[in-house]
């Protein structure tokens, strides 16, 4: 690595509110991003309910990595890399479906629900060849596979520590989300795929923190959808955090409902005012206002969330400039169907590449991506000090809490961790 690019990752600057914009544009960082981040860290790969019976697979990104995420037949989950090891082709083509093994395009190798090499055409050839070894040729497994209450996560890195440890502290907080119903969560049906012109780490912190535009940039979006604007957030007294560990963040206030309102619909709204006391006895009054409160969320690295509209989303990277978006939206899966069709209905309407709420933030992150392209622009440093000496000791909320979400604290904790995964060889160093 050039000296310059040790400097550049240091991001000297960040603890004074100071950020490099190479971060969004240079490709050696993208390139070091792919090695130390996508391909060692805990990746979003689906929700358990997408993979409902043995064959059930899903075909998804690990940063530029295609894998296959299957239901195998003794009822676990296996991922795979999805190219063959034959001359590489991509072994399944679909990106949903049921199959009972898959079958490669090019020379018609087959492969089980296991990933394991099954059969080859021209058999007898093989046969003759003493290194042929179908052992040694089935597709390449993740390295670490894991579930957190219905979320299935991957890693490459045989090193990495396990799920619940990477998770840390945050796990106290996706329980508002994930646990606040006995009945768990599933993925209504169907997703969404749009293309941004955009560094997928824009998108990523505007999940991890940024409040701050919801009033400026959606004020008139909410103003034509819902005939009022965004409320002011920054009040001094507010009762309102960010909060991040291990670089996963949520910024939040307590009004229960916030986000949810934005949806526009009675039902979702009855259903989250009759089960307040419900979630309550499961999560504690606090983060019982947190359900569907005005508030958003990113898991490091590239997978955000939005409680009360239940959009849940990967930044999948293609190229520093270019950002892949899949989105699902979560609902209850005890909750009644017409409340769950209402969800969906609701999260298309505001976070869909349709939506009225997407298409504002889509805009902006372009344009903020595409700025960097000019020799002079892309060497001046961005502000990121929203909110310095806001950090707080809080009875109830673990990890790093700061008061107010009209804040920059997590988008600086986003990247002082991508900083340190960028930097270390292990993950001792990369210790936060
Ligand atoms: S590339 Fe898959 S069988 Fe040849
Ligand atoms: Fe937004």
């Amino acid at each position: 690595m050039s000296g310059m690019n040790d400097e550049l990752l240091a991001l000297s600057g960040l603890d004074d509110g100071w950020l490099d914009r190479r971060v969004f544009w240079d490709r050696d960082v993208y390139e070091l991003e792919l090695e130390r981040i996508f391909a060692r860290c805990w990746l979003f790969v689906a929700h358990e309910s997408q993979l409902p019976k043995p064959g059930a697979f899903i075909t998804t990104w690990m940063g530029e990595d295609n894998v296959l995420v299957v239901r195998r037949r003794d009822g676990s989950i296996g991922a795979y890399l999805n190219s063959c090891p034959h001359r590489g082709n991509r072994v399944c083509t679909a990106e949903v479906g049921t199959a009972r093994g898959f079958v490669c395009n090019y020379h018609g190798w087959s492969f089980g629900l296991d990933g394991g090499l099954t059969g080859v055409h021209e058999s007898a050839a093989f046969g003759r060849e003493p290194g042929f070894d179908r052992s040694r040729l089935g597709l390449t497994p993740v390295a670490q596979l894991d579930t957190y209450k219905g979320l299935v996560f991957a890693t490459f890195d045989p090193g990495a520590p396990p799920l619940r440890d990477y998770l840390g502290d945050f796990a106290f907080y996706l329980d508002v989300i994930l646990d606040n119903d006995e009945g768990g969560t599933e993925f209504a049906g169907g997703s969404i795929k749009s293309v941004l012109g955009c560094n997928w780490k824009i998108a990523a912190e505007n999940f991890a923190g940024d409040a701050l535009h919801a009033g400026w940039t959606h004020a008139s979006g909410a103003e034509a959808m819902l005939g009022r604007g965004v409320p002011d957030l920054g009040a001094e007294d507010a009762e309102s955090y960010h909060v991040n560990a291990n670089g996963h963040c949520w910024e939040f206030n307590l009004d229960g409902v916030g986000n949810a309102a934005t949806l526009g619909d009675p039902r979702v709204m009855a259903y989250l005012r009759d089960h307040e006391k419900r979630f309550a006895e499961r999560l504690g009054a606090l983060r019982a206002r947190m359900v569907g409160s005005i508030s958003s969320v990113n898991v490091f690295p590239n997978f955000s969330f939005l409680p009360g509209q239940n959009t849940f989303r990967t930044w999948q990277p293609k190229g520093p400039h270019r950002t892949e978006l899949h989105t699902w939206v979560l609902v209850n899966r005890n909750a009644p169907q017409d409340v769950k069709d209402a969800w969906r209905k609701g999260a298309m309407m505001t976070f869909s590449p349709s939506g009225v709420f997407e298409m504002d933030d889509g805009e902006n992150w372009e344009l903020a991506t595409r700025s960097n392209a000019g020799v002079v622009t892309r060497k001046q440093r961005l502000y990121y000090g929203l909110g310095s000496g806001t950090a707080i000791e809080h009875p109830e909320l673990p990890g790093n809490v700061h008061r107010g979400q009209i804040n920059d604290a997590n988008q600086r904790a986003f990247y002082r961790r991508w900083s340190q995964l960028l930097r270390a060889r292990t993950w001792d160093e990369a210790a936060s």
